[in-house]
């Protein structure tokens, strides 16, 4: 039987982002968190390098503002990128209080802050390389003992509740339908606000650092639901994924290159001088597409990022999680060049928001790596989306706080209805539509694109919709099938982005349109207006 729950908040996702929220609100509210898996299947938990902040008695804001519009070549929006950094010290503040043990300077009370591409100062607090989790551990902690926040572990939402669907007029969230793989059901959870924490949609390329989540679930969601996306074009690809065949997503920390580590080809040659005066430390759009261009034009599987020149302590005490990973692949680094290749890492865009994360439906609140806030702008400078999370999954806290007195619990929400769907004895057309969907993202959607690739992606992203569609309404609910749907939705939202950009800018490089035009431009898309 699909049960009826009712919350004062629903948030849908349990990383940096949701559980920030969560613990931003008053205890007298009924919270719900939910994670489609366990609490630690987001990006979160695998988080290596650390987060950016104007930390450093030497640093200032107007630096790490400068850093990050340089970064996003030309496209984040300033009033983001300046609440964001302005924030950035009270966010960390904030962390500290929660008891997150990032590491400090050999014998001292000071906090190490490393140096990651693009920035201009050591501004990265971290817990040595693994941050994310050491974040992710403590806030879940905290999380545990607040009895008004439930956690809620495989539990997937599959799509918003709007007054449309009551057939009531006007816009407003009032709650989601949430598949529980405990009981296979789908639920109705009613809530007074909602808010998307659900992370990116990285998993739509074949070769990705992030774990199996990251479907772009919120982004999906919300469209249907009547939100405009922004700026799904910009992909940030990380250069130094290693390189393995029995790694499948793990990152060499940017930060090794922040602490000396240098690119070389399989003859030992240094080549990212010859790409970029900063060399090593250029953001990332420039280093990911040099390593391309060498491994394209050399025919190499992958280039090496060494950093055995640096002392063995030191390369074991910076970077434990890297160094005990490639040992058990069999290669020492102290010793050893790393074999990388860039991989997907982040999606820029998202759904549009304001500096309080809420979206263009009242009631619903998009953060983190789901949102579109205008700080990334065609690139993400490094360690720059935690800070994200953290900065307004606050403000949006604030913003649900202020208006909690004037909204009331949605009542009569229908049940999610199941009776016309039968279960599925096919299963197999859901595995081969996910890897054909990521496969032609990579090869046609990638580093590099050009018009043709791009057409050649939207006619596959739309045959293969159409089949998505008739097995959705014909078939139960599942998790698979619900992530490819919205992997397949946010693919040709991703497609037909790149399509309208007539430009070559950060992370989008198109060999059609290799300049950049004078005018920025966001691409926003605008439900109903755009008809895929
Ligand atoms: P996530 O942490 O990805 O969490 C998403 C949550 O949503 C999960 O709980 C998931 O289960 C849930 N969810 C999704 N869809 C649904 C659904 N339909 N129903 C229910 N639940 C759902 N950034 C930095 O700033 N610094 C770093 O050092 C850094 N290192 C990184 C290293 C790696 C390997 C990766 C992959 C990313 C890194 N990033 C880093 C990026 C950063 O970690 C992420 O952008 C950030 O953690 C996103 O947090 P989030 O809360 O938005 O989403
Ligand atoms: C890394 O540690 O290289 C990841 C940092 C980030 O994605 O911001």
């Amino acid at each position: 039987m699909s049960q009826h729950h009712q919350y004062d908040v629903l948030v849908i996702g349990s990383g940096a982002a949701g559980l920030s929220l969560a613990l931003n609100l008053p205890e007298s509210l009924r919270i719900a968190v939910l994670s489609k898996g366990e609490l630690a299947n987001g990006s979160t938990y695998w988080a290596q390098g650390g987060v950016a902040a104007v930390l450093d008695e030497s640093d200032t804001t107007q630096s790490h503002v400068e850093d990050t519009l340089v970064a996003g070549g030309g496209l984040c929006r300033e009033e983001a990128v300046r609440f964001t950094v302005e924030n950035s010290r009270e966010a960390i503040q904030w962390l500290i209080d929660q008891g997150v043990p990032f590491t400090r300077e050999d014998g001292s009370e000071l906090f190490h802050l490393t140096r990651e591409g693009g920035h201009s100062h050591r501004r990265i607090i971290h817990a040595a390389d693994a941050t994310g989790a050491a974040i992710f551990n403590t806030l879940l902690e905290r999380a545990r003992q607040h009895t008004n926040i439930e956690l809620l572990e495989q539990h997937v939402a599959v799509d918003l509740i709007g007054r449309r669907r009551l057939g009531e007029s006007g816009k407003r969230c009032l709650g989601a339908y949430v598949l529980n793989r405990n009981s296979g059901e789908v639920d109705t959870f009613a809530a007074r606000f909602v808010v998307l924490a659900t992370g990116g949609a990285a998993k739509v390329y074949l070769y990705t650092s992030n774990s199996d989540g990251a479907c772009g679930d919120g982004i999906a969601m919300a469209w249907r639901a009547g939100c405009r996306v922004g700026n799904l074009e910009f992909n940030q690809f990380h250069p130094t994924c290693l390189y393995h065949p029995q790694a499948k997503n793990f990152l060499i920390t940017e930060a090794v290159r922040g602490e000396g580590g240098l690119l070389k080809l399989p003859n030992g040659e240094r080549f990212m001088p010859r790409f970029d005066e900063r060399g090593e430390l250029a953001p990332r759009d420039i280093v990911a597409r040099a390593i391309d261009h060498e491994m394209k034009r050399l025919g190499i599987d992958c280039v090496y990022l060494d950093i055995s020149h640096k002392p063995a302590d030191f390369i074991k005490s910076h970077f434990p999680t890297v160094y005990e990973r490639c040992l058990g692949f069999g290669i020492d680094i102290t010793r050893q060049p790393i074999p990388v290749v860039p991989a997907a890492h982040y999606t820029c865009g998202g759904v549009l928001t304001d500096q309080h994360g809420r979206t263009d439906m009242p009631g619903l609140y998009a953060i983190g790596e789901t949102s579109f806030t205008g700080l990334h702008g065609a690139n993400r400078l490094a360690s720059n989306s935690l800070l994200e999370c953290f900065v307004y999954a606050r403000s949006a806290a604030a913003d649900i706080l202020a208006q909690l007195e004037q909204i009331a619990m949605p009542s009569n929400l229908p049940a999610w209805d199941a009776s016309q769907v039968t279960d599925s004895d096919e299963d197999v057309i859901i595995a081969h539509n996910w890897d054909e969907l990521r496969r032609f993202m990579w090869d046609y959607v990638g580093i590099v694109r050009t018009n043709k690739r791009l057409q050649r992606a939207q006619h596959r992203v739309r045959l293969l919709q159409s089949e998505i569609d008739e097995f959705y309404s014909n078939y139960r609910v599942s998790r698979d099938l619900i992530e490819l749907r919205n992997l397949a939705l946010v693919a040709e939202l991703m497609i037909e982005s790149a399509l309208r950009r007539k430009e070559s800018r950060g992370l989008h490089y198109t060999l059609d349109y290799p300049g950049q035009l004078q005018r920025a431009e966001d691409t926003i898309l605008q439900p109903g207006t755009y008809y895929g």
